[in-house]
């Protein structure tokens, strides 16, 4: 995914300095959790597509009809400018900023941040689909489109469909493997002892890597590896060994797929591969256990919510789609327009940046009602935390199957799971954004 300027530099993805101390790999060969030989649980059953809106049919809650009846243009407010995104206390909470936005400043430059900010969904929208906005690429230039859609096309059939089912039931087994290890505990932290572990062990499963080597792949997830092509030293000297035995002999995962696949009549090279690979562990780990948690804090803040959700496990599609809507892990995806852009909001200049504010576009009141609550029961809560158009991610179905896996496996196995006296920590981030813990009583 393309993120905003800083998600290179201190300010977006977690830096190796700010991680909390080791955790011990629940995957190692040697570790007191056999993933094979765990219980699976569950029958692989939460039903699929937009359960949320389609299998709840007439139970939309007051309050949450659609907002189509409503003025879709807001007032234009004169005052003062307002903050910039990298002012402090905006990554503490932003969305002051993005309801002053929205309201008065819908298409506005932010000369600290050095973009056009848009902030309204529908513009977000269609920002985020328009072909004259590229996305651009931090140190190397951006894939020309035959490229990028020839890699899409490749990675694609193997995150969703047959290629997915097969990954279910590893996942499963990790996230009650995961589960199972807390539930004799009192207190735990779910982010570094669940949330962190789960997305990594899909893309360990994903791409067929050796499941002891889960701790170090989670480290590489938590970088948030971010482009397609990208390089990354310590994990092309890791991945390189396992490329080079795909090569000589194939077999069904993601890897194998890259490692066999053929552009232009030739294999891809090696630094492509690796960088794919790359780009999947970034991309998907660090943006699928941000969603994670935020999806714990949701239902955890909502006991009766959760009561519904552990009743009618259908709901939990629909639950996963509104915490997305409300806290997206991915809170401002960048753009560069090669040529003057004529927009619903506003003319871009050619050459100008534009911050898709993706955090925002969710809490807009025009699209959204009562856009602060989480609420599962939300008839249609939408897909725009993945973003739209061309660089729309690629791992939706693989996040949803983690996410679902997740919850079945927390539900069954922690039945008592409530947030300590402290409550619910503040989520973090400009640029992702998602709670850095979880602290929660279990017995
Ligand atoms: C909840 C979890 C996730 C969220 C919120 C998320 C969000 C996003 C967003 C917003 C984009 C669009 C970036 C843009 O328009 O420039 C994106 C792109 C992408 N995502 Fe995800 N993502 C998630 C999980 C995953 C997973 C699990 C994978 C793969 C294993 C993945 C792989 C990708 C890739 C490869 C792209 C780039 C697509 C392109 O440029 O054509 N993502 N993601």
């Amino acid at each position: 995914m393309r993120v905003a300027p800083d998600a290179w530099g201190s300010a977006g993805f977690t830096g190796a300095a700010a991680r909390e101390p080791e955790a011990s790999c629940p995957f190692a060969p040697s570790g007191d959790a056999d993933v094979a030989g765990a219980d699976v649980i569950g029958g692989g059953g939460t039903g699929a597509g937009a359960a949320g809106a389609g299998a709840t049919g007439g139970c939309t809650p007051a309050g949450l009809r659609p907002a189509a009846s409503r003025a879709t243009v807001l007032p234009r407010l004169e005052g003062p400018l307002p903050p910039s995104l990298r002012s402090p206390d905006i990554a503490r909470d932003p969305y002051p900023l993005y309801r002053t936005l929205r309201t008065s400043h819908p298409f506005h430059y932010d000369e600290a941040f050095g973009a056009w900010l848009i902030s309204r969904h529908e513009d977000v929208r269609a920002a985020l689909g328009d072909p004259r906005l590229i996305a651009p690429v931090q140190g190397s230039a951006p894939l020309e489109d035959r490229t990028h859609a020839a890699h899409r096309a490749l990675l694609s059939p193997a995150l969703r469909g047959r290629a997915l089912a097969a990954l279910r039931a590893g996942v499963e087994r990790a996230a009650f493997v995961l589960a199972r290890r807390l539930a004799d505990r009192q207190e735990a932290d779910l982010v570094t002892e669940f949330c962190h572990w789960l997305p990594a062990v899909a893309a360990v499963s994903a791409l067929g890597l050796p499941h002891e080597d889960t701790a170090r792949v989670r480290e590489w997830c938590r970088d948030g590896l971010t482009h397609l092509g990208g390089g990354h030293g310590d994990l092309d000297v890791f991945l390189r060994p396992h490329v080079a035995r795909r090569r000589a002999r194939p077999g069904a995962d993601l890897l194998s797929v890259l490692c066999t696949a053929r552009a232009d009549g030739r294999p891809l090279p090696d630094e492509t591969v690796v960088g794919m690979a790359g780009t999947l562990l970034g991309a998907g780990g660090e943006a699928t256990h941000l969603a994670l948690a935020s999806f714990l804090a949701n239902l955890l803040d909502h006991p009766t919510q959760l009561r519904l959700v552990r009743e009618r496990p259908a709901l939990i599609p629909g639950a996963w789609a509104e915490s997305l809507r409300r806290d997206p892990a991915v809170h401002i995806v960048m753009r560069r327009a090669l040529v003057p852009v004529v927009t619903a909001a506003g003319t871009i200049p050619a050459g100008a940046d534009v911050a898709c504010l993706i955090g925002s576009a969710g809490r807009d009141p025009v699209r959204f009602a009562a856009p602060d609550h989480y609420e599962v029961l939300r008839p249609a809560p939408g897909r725009l935390a993945f973003g739209t158009g061309r660089h729309r991610c690629l791992g939706i179905q693989l996040a949803r199957l983690t996410a679902e896996c997740a919850l079945h496996a927390v539900l069954e196995a922690l039945p008592r799971l409530r947030w300590t006296p402290a409550g619910r920590p503040e989520s973090e981030g400009l640029t992702t954004r998602g709670p850095k813990t979880l602290p929660v009583l279990l017995g």
